[in-house]
């Protein structure tokens, strides 16, 4: 990667704390708490990494979390993330996690909480990487039980910024989520949700219009809607497009036809991410040097690009 790029102060708001489980720290984990993997190594679990489409990203995503049970397994996995960011001048980030991931496999919603929360202050005291904590809700579960994940965090209301929504996207429409997310926006919380990733633009107008969203995770989508582009440059409403992810998940067939620079040159407030890093070849800087590489994004580009991530930050 170029170092001006890696230089470049950015923020990261778009980011799976499970999809940043790399292969290594996996293996370790599955040691540590004697759990047997379907994989005989890291190499064998890396070439699993081969997907269509973001279900069987997930399928494999959900059965890699599996090895996190303890709060040092969630501290682990979150510290060794914010040490790639480190790194790559990444200076601020307001992660996702999926508490229902863990919850129904009956791990307790504090000792996840309290691994990722005692990372993130020793992340921003021992790196200076200021954060804000989003818990997102699993879009293929029912509303009840995004309420019941609500509910077990209000005792630790403070511990977040706001509410997300992730997971499955196409059949499982924002509409669905209406009224949790009235519920999280009512106790101060900010929204956002992924839509328009593998979804349609009407997924995206929901999610501004019943949940009240902030930003768009992903929205690539929405470049096949004029009126939506038309809403989303007048608001400046920030989109949390991820490069990597969309080449790995099939949402465009190649880097050289993606639309982030585009989006970018028509006045769109896009930003670069990295989504699951672990499982997608890279952390924000190699999404950016991807862009370059590919795409020919200048280094004027590239600012604006970085300097939208610290305009688009909830906290
Ligand atoms: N969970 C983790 N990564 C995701 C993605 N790219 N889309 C939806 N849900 C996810
Ligand atoms: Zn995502």
């Amino acid at each position: 990667m170029p170092e001006w790029l890696n230089a470049l102060p950015k923020a990261e708001l778009h980011l799976h704390l499970e999809g940043s489980l790399e292969p290594e720290l996996l293996f370790a984990l599955a040691e540590r708490n004697q759990i047997a993997l379907p994989w005989s190594d890291v190499e064998a679990l890396r070439a699993a990494y081969a997907f269509n489409n973001l279900q069987e990203f997930l399928d494999l995503y959900y059965a890699g979390a599996n090895v996190l049970r303890t709060e040092q397994d969630f501290y682990d996995l979150t510290w060794a993330y914010l040490q790639r960011c480190k790194a790559q001048n990444v200076i601020h980030v307001e992660p996702f996690f999926d508490p229902q991931t863990h919850t129904d496999r009956g791990i307790p919603f504090e000792v996840v909480l309290r691994g990722i929360q005692q990372a993130l202050r020793d992340g921003e005291q021992q790196l200076g990487i200021s954060h804000g904590l989003i818990l997102s809700f699993l879009r293929h579960l029912p509303e009840d039980e995004a309420f019941k994940t609500l509910e077990q965090a209000m005792p630790f209301r403070d511990a977040f910024i706001g509410v997300g929504l992730d997971s499955s996207e196409k059949g499982f429409p924002p509409r669905l989520f209406e009224r949790v997310f009235a519920k999280a926006r009512s106790e101060g919380l900010h929204a956002v949700a992924h839509a328009g990733e593998e979804g349609p633009p009407e997924y995206i107008w929901e999610a501004l219009d019943l949940l009240k969203i902030k930003r768009i995770d992903h929205g690539v989508r929405a470049i096949e809607d004029e009126r939506l582009m038309q809403r989303i440059i007048d608001e400046q409403i920030p989109l949390t497009v991820c490069p990597l992810s969309n080449i790995k998940l099939c949402v465009f067939e190649h880097m050289g036809q993606h639309n982030i620079l585009e989006m970018l040159e028509r006045g769109v407030k896009v930003t670069v991410n990295s989504d699951d890093p672990a499982y997608f070849g890279g952390y924000v800087g190699e999404n950016f040097a991807a862009l370059h590489e590919h795409l020919g994004m200048t280094e004027a580009q590239a600012r604006r690009l970085a300097q939208n991530s610290l305009d688009a930050r909830l906290a």
